[in-house]
């Protein structure tokens, strides 16, 4: 048995109705004392956002910036030393017109139902000061904006890409205020276009050949150059009908605008919620369930770095359709992301953006003030302010693993080979030296656990040869998987008004030789 130390101290004042150890379970980590020949540099964006486009001006600020917005955002830039890049765009990037006369956005939504409180619009119109709003995000932010593939018009297409590069000019506020334009994307799951927008047998060959009818005048309109400050991604594609390769094959790079492509996105959510459905939580956190849905993108991102591109994650997250409530606004959510992410690094997948709109299940954050409730459109009076949701303190983990260092590229990470079921761990090397480890431990505590049994703990035996004889630990304190709110990283909340931080931060130094604790439903980082 452990000394319970202050962390334990701390816990058991938190929740002195709940046992605190239960079984523990003895395990090992064995960190390489220089990055293997397998680990992957780690990018400061590695966590990123992808939003929908139809409600862009309530996630930006419309005459001023989203403080909710802006705080979440700047937090996580305060870790990694950069913005998340933010990607605008999905579904309702392929129901955009762009007109000379429009304000701002006139927008067209359905009905909302109780399986899908807030829906995407079914079109919707933007004029200039649209694209200009993206002058509202941190100083730093990268950008990739969405073009309209799905009405195949190139006019509609080459006036959203100009209407873009305007606000995005030299002289613009956007540029003045430090946000860039990294690319832009020509049409989001043109693979989904099958049997809807197109014949259901268009092929692969005729989606490239669509691309490039449309690609090919939107980039000479916009002057795009090879090794320019704005280039292409590609593919966003969702099934496996269409692939990264596939395109390749079909000879999109050959072409004329594929000259300009420099990243390969793929789109991917680990189920889908759009008829409703019941998922359970406890299968969501599983360490093999995570892999198998990143695992199968290996082909299709071996093809695409050895051509010289980025692959990404472009558009992801729990559960498709906006996601599923209780499992993908939990706690065990944010383990899952986690996990997710860092596995996703370590695949070599440079960045994955986790979609979010207004009222979503699954939003890291709601940035405005909402009457229905997200879960099940019921009406809510007074309506519920901005609020964080568990995901969130994912990113806060993802990017305090990631580190200040990680721009200069000096960062690497590497999967731990962990034999615990369940337990996941990576470990992070700056300038080819152990700098921290992330553990998670998947197994799911819930609330309808604590009545029959206690909370198991792995003790973990660290073992590498190093200098240091101290570690630091800091813990994601979760009460149950299955609750919807009040984590704690390293004892502070973030769950507050304007969604800045709260509280004094809480971490525990011990002998290296001693290990470390982590319980069922927990994450923790350990500096080295
Ligand atoms: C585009 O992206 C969204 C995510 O908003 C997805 O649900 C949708 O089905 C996608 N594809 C099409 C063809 O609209
Ligand atoms: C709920 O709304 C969505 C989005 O408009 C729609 O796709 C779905 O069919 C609706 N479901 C029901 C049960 O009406
Ligand atoms: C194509 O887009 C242009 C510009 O938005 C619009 O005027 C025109 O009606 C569109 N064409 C079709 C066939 O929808
Ligand atoms: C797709 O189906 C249409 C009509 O059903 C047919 O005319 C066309 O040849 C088919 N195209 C391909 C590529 O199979
Ligand atoms: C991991 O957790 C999942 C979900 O609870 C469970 O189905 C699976 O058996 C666990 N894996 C192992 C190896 O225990
Ligand atoms: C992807 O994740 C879901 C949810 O956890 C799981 O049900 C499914 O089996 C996973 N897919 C693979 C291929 O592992
Ligand atoms: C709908 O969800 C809210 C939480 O957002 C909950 O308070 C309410 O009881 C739920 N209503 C129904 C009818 O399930």
């Amino acid at each position: 048995m452990l000394p319970l130390g202050l962390y334990s101290l701390f816990t058991l004042l938190l929740w002195e109705f709940k046992p605190v150890f239960g079984t523990i379970i003895n395990t090992r980590a064995n960190i390489p004392t220089s990055p293997p020949s397998n680990s992957e540099k780690l990018a400061p964006t590695l966590l990123s956002f992808s939003l929908e486009q139809d409600r862009w001006p309530d996630w930006a600020g419309r005459h001023s910036q989203n403080v909710y917005t802006y705080n979440a955002l700047t937090n996580y830039a305060q870790l990694t030393g950069q913005p998340p890049k933010i990607r605008v765009g999905a579904n309702t990037e392929d129901r955009t017109l762009w007109g000379p006369n429009v304000d701002l956005v006139s927008t067209v939504f359905p009905a909302p139902n109780e399986t899908t409180p807030y829906p995407e619009a079914t079109s919707m119109n933007v004029g200039d000061e649209y694209y200009r709003l993206s002058r509202f995000m941190p100083r730093g932010t990268h950008m990739t904006w969405g073009l309209n593939l799905g009405y195949s018009n190139v006019t509609n297409a080459v006036n959203m890409a100009q209407s873009i590069f305007r606000a995005f000019s030299s002289a613009s506020e956007t540029t003045r205020n430090g946000v860039v334009l990294d690319l832009i994307e020509l049409g989001n799951e043109s693979d989904l276009y099958r049997g809807k927008v197109r014949p259901s047998n268009w092929t692969i060959s005729q989606f490239v050949q669509n691309w490039i009818e449309n690609m090919t005048p939107v980039a000479r309109v916009v002057k795009l150059s090879v090794g320019g400050p704005v280039g292409v991604i590609a593919c966003s594609f969702v099934t496996r009908i269409f692939t990264a390769t596939g395109s390749f094959n079909a000879g999109i790079l050959d072409s004329e605008p594929g000259k300009y492509i420099t990243h390969i996105s793929q789109h991917w959510y680990s189920g889908e919620f759009c008829n409703g459905g019941d998922f359970h939580l406890r299968s969501f956190m599983s360490k093999s369930a995570v892999r198998g849905n990143l695992t199968v993108f290996n082909p299709d991102i071996t093809a695409t770095r050895s051509r010289g591109l980025v692959y990404v994650m472009g558009e992801t997250n729990s559960i498709g359709c906006h996601g599923a409530p209780g499992v993908s606004n939990t706690a065990g959510a944010a383990l899952w992301a986690i996990d997710y992410t860092l596995q996703a690094a370590t695949l070599g997948i440079q960045e994955i953006y986790y979609h979010g709109g207004i009222g979503f299940k699954y939003n890291f954050f709601q940035p405005i003030a909402l009457d229905r409730s997200p879960v099940n459109n019921s009406h809510l009076s007074p309506p519920s302010q901005p609020y964080l949701q568990p995901p969130y303190y994912a990113g806060l983990v993802v990017n305090t693993a990631v580190g200040r260092m990680a721009g200069s590229g000096m960062t690497k990470i590497v999967e731990l080979e962990l034999t615990a079921p369940n337990l996941s761990g990576y470990a992070i090397y700056e300038m080819g030296k152990p700098a921290r480890a992330v553990f998670v431990n998947l197994n799911a505590w819930l609330k309808s656990d604590a009545r029959v049994r206690e909370r198991s703990v792995y003790h973990i035996d660290l073992s590498f040869v190093s200098t240091a004889k101290e570690i630091k630990i800091k813990r994601l304190d979760i009460g149950y998987a299955d609750d919807t709110s009040s984590l704690m990283w390293g004892g502070q909340s973030w769950e507050t008004r304007e969604f800045l931080v709260s509280g004094r931060e809480v971490t525990e130094t011990r002998s290296r030789d001693e290990g470390v604790d982590i319980r069922e439903t927990e994450a923790i980082l350990i500096w080295f």
